[in-house]
């Protein structure tokens, strides 16, 4: 027999045994974003491949390494997005979102990138994104950060840890970039091929290799925030006082400088040691320079995007209970008479009780198997209809799950009884 056809490396199911956990994370965070006024922008999954070259970088791993790139039928390079920013800014653009107006946007779907697959590491993996655009202040950086203080706090997440930095102004990171070359050519002998190939092309992110060998020179390399200019230090010490002003907790960590070019002045992290090697859940920071690089007036931007699979994870790390979607009621059938007339009273239930999850038996069976049925659904509690019940118009109401016993019901008063006990729970 031919082998059968497997998922693609890295890209995974979400059986309906997990779908309800999504939901419930992604219904929390969506209550949050619209707590702060963001509305949803829905982008496409293929963009241009210049789209992301000239965001993310040329010399990203991103980009050289990452992306799933074709030609499509017409010769044109496409690229299934490996983030969310390039499309959103890429979008705002195009339809004029940004002439002189400010956006608070989010977004929420798939990315691909050609990743070594491991715990919590994936090619195809789902983000939660938030943009904002047209403000200029440290103030939006506060209320994006404590967006996503508030995500942990409504999840029970704990142990997360803020990291946050400044880059600078472009211009400061010029004069940087010029002093870390000079010193990383001093010390050319002791640099990994990678970071070679980086001197020229991308030098910062020499500072981000985990290369044990190389952590000696990272540490005595000139340091980013010695090379702030006054109004980026301004504009991240207005922003730790905004945070200590809501009492968040934060480390600085000058070391923070991220895998995508378009960054400047604030960037952050949150990090948790309970995930092993793929341990940031949410990541972002400001991109004033991206919309005006893309060909647009210059626009002030901010961002972060959190990665669902990971989050997911750590609730499960912290045994974190999340409610399981199951029906209320599984409706048991016998005869013939009993599936015509359930069917149909299974409609007036759904009509008359909002809310209501029921599930009617379908394939006939004996009552012992439905009840297994019923059991296996998850349901609390059986209405059961047989050929008596039909002719008397009744039901009978039966606990699945505690030995409170059954009643018989007329069927006309069932969905009062339902109704009370689903505002019960
Ligand atoms: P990023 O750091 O590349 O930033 O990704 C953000 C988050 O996505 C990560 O912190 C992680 O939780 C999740 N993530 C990334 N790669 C993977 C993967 N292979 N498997 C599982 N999860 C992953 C961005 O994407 C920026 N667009 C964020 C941003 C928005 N900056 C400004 N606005």
């Amino acid at each position: 027999m031919a082998k059968s056809i497997q998922a693609v490396r890295g890209m995974n199911d979400i059986l309906p045994g997990e779908t309800s956990r999504w939901q419930y994370l992604e219904d929390t965070l969506r209550e949050v974003v619209h707590a702060y006024g963001y509305q949803e922008i829905r982008l496409p999954v293929l963009e241009k491949t210049e789209l992301f070259k000239r965001s993310i970088g040329e010399v990203t791993d991103i980009v050289e390494k990452e992306m799933y790139t074709f030609d499509d039928r017409n010769g044109d390079s496409l690229s299934m997005r490996p983030e969310g920013t390039a499309s959103c800014v890429r979008a705002c653009m195009q339809h004029g979102l940004l002439h002189n107006q400010v956006q608070r946007l989010w977004y929420a779907g798939p990315m691909f990138r050609h990743e070594r697959p491991q715990k919590g590491r994936y090619r195809q993996f789902h983000q939660i994104g938030i943009e904002a655009f047209g403000m200029a202040g440290p103030d939006i950086d506060a209320e994006i950060i404590f967006m996503s203080a508030r995500m942990w706090q409504r999840l029970g997440l704990q142990g997360a840890v803020l990291q946050i930095n400044s880059l600078g102004s472009v211009a400061a990171r010029v004069v940087y970039r010029t002093a870390l070359v000079d010193y990383l050519r001093a010390h050319e002998d002791a640099l990994d091929e990678d970071s070679r190939r980086r001197l020229d092309s991308n030098p910062l992110r020499i500072l981000d290799s985990k290369n044990p060998a190389m952590q000696g020179l990272i540490e005595a390399a000139p340091r980013l925030p010695d090379y702030l200019d006054d109004e980026s230090r301004e504009h991240f010490a207005r922003l730790c006082t905004l945070l200590d002003a809501a009492g968040l907790e934060y480390e600085i960590n000058p070391r923070l400088v991220r895998g995508l070019d378009y960054y400047s002045n604030t960037v952050f992290e949150w990090v948790t040691d309970q995930l092993g090697a793929q341990g940031t859940i949410c990541a972002g920071g400001r991109y004033d320079g991206l919309v005006e690089y893309l060909g647009g007036k210059p626009t002030p931007a901010f961002g972060f995007a959190l990665g669902l699979e990971r989050l997911l994870a750590l609730l499960e790390a912290g045994n974190i209970g999340i409610p399981v979607q199951q029906p209320h009621v599984y409706l048991v059938l016998s005869g013939q008479a009993a599936v015509q007339r359930g069917m149909v009273f299974a409609e007036q239930l759904r009509d008359a009780v909002p809310g209501l999850q029921l599930q009617s038996n379908c394939g006939d069976g004996s009552f012992k198997s439905q009840f297994k049925r019923a059991d296996k659904s998850g349901a609390q509690l059986a209405l059961v209809m047989g050929d008596d019940e039909v002719a008397e118009g009744n039901v009978i109401l039966k606990s699945l799950r505690d030995e409170s016993g059954q009643t018989t019901l007329a069927q006309q008063d069932v969905a009062a009884r339902l109704q009370a006990l689903l505002e019960q729970t």
